[in-house]
């Protein structure tokens, strides 16, 4: 690009032809650029959520039924992302079958190429990316449409490489997200997807409802002593060297997400995994005083994963859980409200605050953890 005062030229680097652009006007809100009086991006963040959620709730319905329509007419639907926008694809793949009784695949983004034989004329790929520039998305939806397969986008940052190349794009309307963890722009995915799933169930409207709900369960958490009881609990973990987290089904992308806020921003290291393969190996690193957060909502998880967590507590694990009701295992319990799959986008709530008060105790910028870029560009 040729950039002198007043003008910008655009030329082809290959063979030097002058571009004509396109220009598109990007709505942008200077304020909400800034800290508003938050002390760091991801505190801002994480209490954008509600606002967030209730935009959505609000706006999002047509964009939302194009996408159920696409994914209804698809002969297959791979849903891709990378790192938390990953987790919002292998929660859809949850949502979509529970809800709406619809199967999709999901893979890792910097995994689809190779399984991209599958990908053939008919097939559908959702992108998720907060930045859409992320170079594993925008490399694998390249090599999908190559293979003849329609894309579809849900992105945070419009305008970006994934927006224009998509064929039809969700925006998450999440506004900036500056903090390198991204917090409010989770919520925004899992809501977008979670509607996508009522649409295609037709009960576009109970999908609204519950993202509502979650909303105000949200705001409510992060105003009272929830908040505060988290901040004791990352006092009471702030010098240990693991913490592990467990959920089932639904749960189980939600453990994945909690891990992985928290090992980035406190560099504790965090793992989670299913429920259901403790017992396979994961077992073996519990030891007295072991941190263990349960994700245990009340749902068809929700017996075997507190049977799960009674064998950990029975290793002597000290138990976080976060769940609609106490349970004689937890040494803490972070209350919950139940609301139905909604409960998913709130449970992501605990993880992210956790993972902020570790930061701090540990003396860690929240805000531009070590070795991450907000947006990975290159391979
Ligand atoms: C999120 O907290 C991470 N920093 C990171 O995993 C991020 O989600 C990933 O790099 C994908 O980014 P994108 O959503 O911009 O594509």
């Amino acid at each position: 690009m040729l950039v002198t005062r007043g003008s910008g030229r655009l030329f082809d680097v290959e063979t030097g032809c002058e571009l004509a652009p396109e220009i598109a006007e990007i709505p942008w809100d200077r304020a909400a650029t800034e800290l508003a009086g938050y002390p760091d991006y991801m505190t801002k963040e994480i209490h954008e959520q509600p606002a967030t959620l209730r935009r959505i709730a609000a706006t999002s319905r047509h964009h939302v039924r194009q996408l159920a329509a696409l994914i209804g007419q698809a002969r297959d639907v791979f849903v891709i992302g990378c790192g938390t926008a990953g987790h919002a694809a292998l929660a859809e793949q949850y949502l979509l079958a529970r809800i709406a009784e619809h199967r999709v695949t999901f893979a890792t983004a910097s995994e689809f190429q190779y399984l991209q034989d599958f990908v053939t004329r008919g097939s559908l790929v959702v992108a998720l990316s907060q930045s859409g520039e992320t170079i594993d998305v925008i490399d694998a939806v390249r090599a999908a449409r190559g293979r003849g397969a329609s894309i579809a986008a849900v992105v945070n940052v419009e305008g970006s490489t994934l927006w224009r190349f998509a064929d039809h794009a969700v925006p998450l309307m999440a506004g900036p997200e500056r903090c390198v963890l991204s917090t409010k722009t989770f919520a925004a995915k899992l809501a977008i997807l979670m509607l996508t799933a009522y649409e295609l169930a037709r009960q576009g409207d109970v999908g609204c409802a519950c993202i509502i709900n979650a909303a105000d369960e949200i705001e409510r958490l992060l105003a009272g002593d929830r908040r505060d009881l988290i901040r004791r609990i990352a006092d009471e973990i702030s010098t240990r060297d693991h913490l592990f987290v467990i959920g089932r089904g639904p749960s189980y992308p939600l453990a994945l997400e909690t891990a992985l806020k928290v090992k980035e921003v406190s560099y504790v290291h965090a793992e989670g995994f299913a429920g259901g393969e403790l017992k396979h190996g994961v077992i073996a690193l519990i030891e007295p005083g072991t941190p263990c957060l349960v994700l245990a909502p009340r749902d068809e998880t929700h017996d075997d994963i507190l049977a799960g967590a009674m064998q950990v507590k029975a290793r002597g694990a000290m138990l976080i859980g976060v769940s609609p009701e106490p349970h004689e295992a937890f040494d803490y319990h972070i209350a919950v409200a139940d609301l139905g799959p909604a409960t998913a986008i709130v449970n992501a709530v605990p993880g992210q605050v956790l993972g902020y008060y570790l930061a701090l105790l540990r003396g860690h910028d929240p805000d531009k953890p070590r070795n991450l870029a907000k947006s990975v560009t290159v391979k």
